[in-house]
């Protein structure tokens, strides 16, 4: 007999009428007066439950452990898929066959009760919150969102890279690192952290460098993996490990490589409201916000784009700064990023040439001299979910930055090489993707977008 998943059935995948076998787990059971027993089943493929109906006259045994069952308990279902006459629900399964196979030990301690949880509560059973729907959505979002993603650079002829996640340097330049330390398992070992690798290394800030490094020979190409920062900042948009997207294109400037994100967040996005259409509904449900609209006006329009010194400008005819300060000299702060975003234009918005003294060594100076080709964009409610620059090919100006940030030269010799041999214009980002899935749910806690979020004094699970 053929094993279907919910899913399939909703998809209307699976002839009416046909015997099916369904394997899951309950969410609520009810009885009726009419002896029937009506179990909500699912099985993850989708956010809907399947109703099974159980003829309590047609159990052999009255004392059959359907009967006993309770939400949570995983179970085997044979029967009759048919049209539900119900409205709520499309289809429905008469059961021929049902069985437990999993039980609840303790029902009444069982947290993942039926009842609606607070996200706190959820975060203190991460390996049970899966079962929850809302933890389901999101799950099946993010696996959309990595989908669309690779599907998208393939598409496009990019080349999926993988940059190190072990490494000595600090490609950001600013923040702390996590050290990766050997563990001896016998004393008397002469190896140390240190010289294991002959120098001292840490888990990956970004990849972006060793991307550089094949985007001067391939072309086009991307890396997607964890990245591990050990900022000591316990707020809803911050991890300590989350999965970031970095892409590198040669032969190309700032607006193209804004182009191409323009690009693949509208696939993302567009891919997202056509496969997890459900899941969406789900969210617009719980949060009573419009999501699927905000996901359908983000298709319809190009992100905003504006230079830095036009935002201290509209910061300081808002008077959130001072009127007679110098654009150089202040760093937006994140009070600021959300008067521009959540205030003033209220939709996403790119902000453009920064300062070159807020940002890394990497980023190609402007001719101005005071600015570099970089960029980040801004959300509303989350903030920045992409940053990224022209890279400084030139090796003269390069070497320049590397010296006034007072970076150890010899670090960088095999990345200054790179402007050695061929050099090429080139330009990159990286996107939180953690962020942007906050964005398309509208989940305020980027610890409830991670399966098992890892942050200062938290590394459960
Ligand atoms: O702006 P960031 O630090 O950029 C880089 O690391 C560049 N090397 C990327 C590149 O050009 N290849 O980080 C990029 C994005 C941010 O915009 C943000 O969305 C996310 O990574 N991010 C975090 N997400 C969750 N928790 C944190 N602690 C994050 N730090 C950065
Ligand atoms: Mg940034």
């Amino acid at each position: 007999m053929k094993s279907v998943s919910i899913k399939d059935i909703f998809k209307n995948k699976i002839l009416i009428n046909s015997i099916v076998k369904v394997q899951g787990w309950i969410k609520n059971k009810r009885n009726s007066k009419s002896n029937l027993l009506f179990i909500d089943v699912y099985d993850g493929s989708c956010v809907n439950t399947l109703q099974i109906i159980v003829n309590k006259n047609l159990l052999v045994n009255k004392n059959h452990e359907i009967i006993k069952s309770t939400p949570g308990c995983s179970v085997y279902v044979e029967g009759r898929l048919v049209s539900s006459l119900n409205t709520k629900q499309k289809f429905e399964i008469h059961m021929y066959k049902i069985n437990v196979i999993g039980w609840v030990k303790k029902p009444d301690l069982y947290p993942m009760s039926s009842k609606r949880h607070s996200m706190e509560h959820l975060r203190n059973f991460a390996h049970l919150r899966p079962r929850t729907n809302i933890i389901g959505c999101i799950s099946r979002i993010r696996s959309s969102v990595f989908y669309s993603i690779h599907d998208f650079f393939h598409k496009n002829n990019y080349h999926w890279v993988a940059s190190p996640i072990i490494t000595s340097l600090n490609t950001e330049g600013a923040g702390d690192m996590f050290s990766v330390k050997y563990s001896k398992k016998k004393e008397n070992k002469k190896l140390t952290y240190k010289n294991f690798f002959g120098k001292e290394v840490f888990l990956t800030v970004s990849g972006q460098l060793s991307i550089e490094a094949y985007a001067c020979a391939l072309s086009k190409v991307y890396t997607f993996g964890p990245i591990f920062r050990a900022e000591n900042s316990n707020t809803t948009r911050h991890l300590s490990e989350f999965w970031m997207l970095e892409v590198e294109l040669a032969f190309s400037n700032l607006n193209n490589i804004i182009e191409v994100i323009q690009k693949m967040l509208k696939y993302i996005i567009n891919f997202i409201l056509q496969n997890n259409k459900n899941d969406l509904r789900f969210f617009e449900k719980t949060f009573h916000d419009n999501i699927i609209n905000k996901l359908k006006n983000f298709l319809e329009t190009n992100i905003k784009r504006i230079n830095y010194k036009d935002a201290i400008k509209i910061l300081k005819e808002n008077k959130i700064i001072e009127k007679d300060s110098i654009y150089l000299d202040i760093e937006l702060n994140l009070d600021h990023e959300k008067f521009l975003v959540d205030k003033y234009f209220k939709q996403p918005i790119i902000i453009q040439n920064y300062p070159k003294s807020f940002k890394p060594f990497y980023m190609r100076i402007n001719s101005d001299k005071k600015t570099v080709a970089a960029f980040d964009i801004l959300f509303p409610k989350i903030g920045e979910i992409i940053g990224g620059s022209q890279r400084e090919e030139r090796i003269l100006y390069l070497d320049k930055r590397i010296q006034e940030l007072k970076l150890n030269i010899n670090d960088y010799t095999w990345y200054r090489e790179l402007r050695f041999y061929g050099t090429v214009p080139h330009s990159g980002f990286g996107l939180g993707l953690e962020r942007l899935i906050m964005y398309i749910t509208g989940i305020k806690n980027i610890k409830d977008v991670i399966p098992f979020p890892r942050t200062p004094k938290n590394a459960n699970f």
